[in-house]
C-alpha cells in the first residue's frame, strides 16, 4: 500500500474543507481493496448537527458508488491556513461507522505527526467495538 500517496490525496481533499464554524480543516482519502481512492473533506453546517467529518464523506462517496472492501484511510487535519503537525485520528462517530464496513484488525489508519507517517489499525482505535447482530 502506498501510504505516501494516500496521505497526499488526503492533503488535496483537505483543500476543499468547508469549515467556517470550527476553522479546522480535515481531509481524508479512503483506499479500496482494488486500489481506488475516494477523497473526503469536512463539511460543516450552521446548525451543527448535520456537519460531516471528512472520513464519513469519503466513506459515503465510496459506498454510494458500490464499493464494499476497504483497506486503509489517510487523514490529515489542522486549523484552516496552517499545515498539519499533529496527527488527526477519526472521531468516535467515524470510528464506529468505519467499523461497520471494514475488517477492524486489518484496516489501517494513516496520519502524520510532524511530517512523519504514523499508522495503526482501527481495532487499536476502537477496541471492544459494538457489533449489531440481527437474529
Ligand atoms: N473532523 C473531521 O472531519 N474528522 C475528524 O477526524 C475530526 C473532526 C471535523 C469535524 C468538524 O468539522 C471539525 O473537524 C472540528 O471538529
Amino acid at each position: 500500500m502506498d501510504t505516501k500517496k494516500l496521505l497526499k490525496e488526503a492533503k488535496e481533499a483537505r483543500k476543499n474543507a468547508y469549515a467556517p464554524f470550527s476553522s479546522f480543516a480535515v481531509g481524508a482519502a479512503l483506499l479500496t481493496k482494488d486500489g481506488k481512492i475516494y477523497r473526503g473533506c469536512n463539511i460543516e453546517s450552521s446548525v451543527m448537527s448535520p456537519s460531516l467529518c471528512a472520513e464519513r464523506v469519503a466513506l459515503a462517496k465510496a459506498l454510494s458508488e458500490g464499493e464494499k472492501e476497504f483497506t486503509a484511510i489517510a487523514i490529515t487535519g489542522a486549523p484552516v491556513g496552517e499545515d498539519p503537525k499533529d496527527p488527526c485520528y477519526p472521531c468516535g462517530v467515524c470510528r464506529q461507522v468505519l467499523s461497520e464496513h471494514v475488517d477492524l484488525s486489518a484496516f489501517q489508519v494513516v496520519t502524520e505527526e510532524n511530517g512523519k507517517e504514523v499508522t495503526c489499525t482501527l481495532s487499536e482505535l476502537l477496541p471492544k467495538a459494538f457489533v449489531f447482530e440481527k437474529n
